[in-house]
């Protein structure tokens, strides 16, 4: 019964080296995998993380991806204890509403297949997709009226501490990558939260937000960009477009976006950070509008998954004749980063080539961002544009 034991408990197990804990525990929690019921356990040289589901060859398939090696074994884990963490009292709460709208026979198995995981936006929880969609929790809340499912939402917002309440369901492969998140309980899925120190804004339930990008507008707010212009290609709420203008100081961003949805988040972000005077938004298509940028930029962030190869030959043409960087998200396959990485090299230098551009290309950092699926990595690639002989016209 998740949080009501104290004692220590066999469990499923995944043993790594404690260098590597940290990087298993993300994959961990990424897929789901990661049972929060127990706390991970230190052995001598080695982390034990605690492992939803069987020991099975698909699970072993998934962490033979990994770039360092596993043991998968059982271990007498502890509690994670406090036993009034959100898990623990979410248990308790649900436990309580289906008293009074649950066979008892039921009642077991519906406990079993709580979400284990969830996300925080502002005072909104949103809870994974399958949350309450297992077979038994759909037939049940087939069978209740409105309002006892308004109880169950309100509930299970109030055990987690949140106002509102979303379930997640995948960003659409649309171009706008639309956010389908549902809204379960609240009037409105409007979300207002801090994030590194930049303030985001924006409406859930339209518009997506990856906080698993977490890590790398950490990163990309760290770097320095004091007097250069820069073109956020793909600016969504202002992802990076906030923390560039923000915290790496950038002297003007030229932020572009197409869905309206996300340009309103993107103007109240802007308002919002007080950056009016250093961001310019141009709404709609970037294929039409970047060419306005030709030859100005000395930075260009290209973050669009699965790919921004659509807009390469644009972002090389927008930057100034000395140079400058191409930040570029890709979605590739773990084995297959090594290729990618020296065959886009290659494709930037043709385009360069094409334009007349003598600049020395490389790449100076792959940023591993998140797994986006059991094999294919969320990758970032920076790429250095130079000009070393000072022989490209102005
Ligand atoms: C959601 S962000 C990407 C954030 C994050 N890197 C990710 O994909 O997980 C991508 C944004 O690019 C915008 N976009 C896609 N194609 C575009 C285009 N041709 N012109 C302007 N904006 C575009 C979408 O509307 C969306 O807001």
């Amino acid at each position: 019964m998740a949080g009501s034991f104290t004692q220590p408990v066999d469990a499923n197990a995944v043993l790594c080296a404690l260098e590597n804990g940290e990087v298993l525990h993300l994959f961990l929690d990424e897929h789901t995998l990661l049972d929060s019921r127990f706390r991970p356990m230190r052995e001598a040289t080695q982390l034990a993380l605690p492992l939803k589901g069987p020991l099975n060859d698909d699970i072993a398939a998934l962490f033979s991806a990994l770039p360092f090696s596993t043991e998968l074994a059982t271990r007498h884990f502890e509690s994670s204890e406090p036993s009034n963490n959100p898990h623990a009292q979410l248990h308790r709460t649900i436990k309580t509403w289906l008293d009074t709208n649950a066979d008892d026979e039921e009642k077991t198995a519906l406990l079993t297949q709580l979400p284990r995981k969830w996300e925080r936006l502002g005072d909104a929880m949103v809870l994974p997709e399958q949350a309450f969609q297992t077979p038994q929790w759909t037939h049940l809340l087939s069978r209740c009226s409105q309002q006892q499912i308004e109880m169950l939402w309100q509930s299970v917002a109030q055990a987690l501490s949140a106002n509102r309440l979303g379930r997640q369901h995948a960003v659409a492969s649309d171009m706008f990558r639309t956010s389908q998140t549902e809204l379960l309980y609240g009037d409105n899925g409007w979300v207002e939260f801090l994030d590194h120190g930049v303030r985001f804004g924006f409406d859930f339930t339209r518009v997506m937000f990856s906080s698993g990008n977490n890590t790398e507008r950490r990163r990309i707010g760290a770097i320095s960009m004091k007097g250069e212009v820069v073109v956020d290609a793909f600016a969504g709420i202002g992802y990076y477009t906030l923390h560039m203008a923000k915290r790496s100081q950038a002297e003007h961003i030229h932020a572009f976006e197409m869905n309206p949805d996300a340009i309103e988040g993107l103007q109240w972000g802007i308002r919002a950070n007080d950056v009016e005077q250093r961001v310019t938004v141009h709404s709609g298509d970037n294929q039409r509008n970047l060419p306005l940028l030709y030859g100005k930029a000395d930075r260009c962030h290209l973050g669009l998954l699965p790919s921004s190869e659509a807009v390469w030959e644009h972002a090389v043409r927008c930057l100034k004749a000395h140079g400058g960087w191409l930040h570029i998200h890709m979605n590739v396959r773990e084995n297959e980063i090594d290729t990618w990485q020296a065959s886009t090299v290659d494709t930037l230098k043709h385009i360069a080539a094409e334009h007349g551009r003598t600049w020395n290309i490389s790449s100076t950092h792959l940023e591993r961002v998140k797994w986006y699926s059991p094999r294919v990595r969320h990758v970032v690639l920076d790429v250095h544009f130079e000009d070393i002989h000072g022989m490209n016209d102005v």
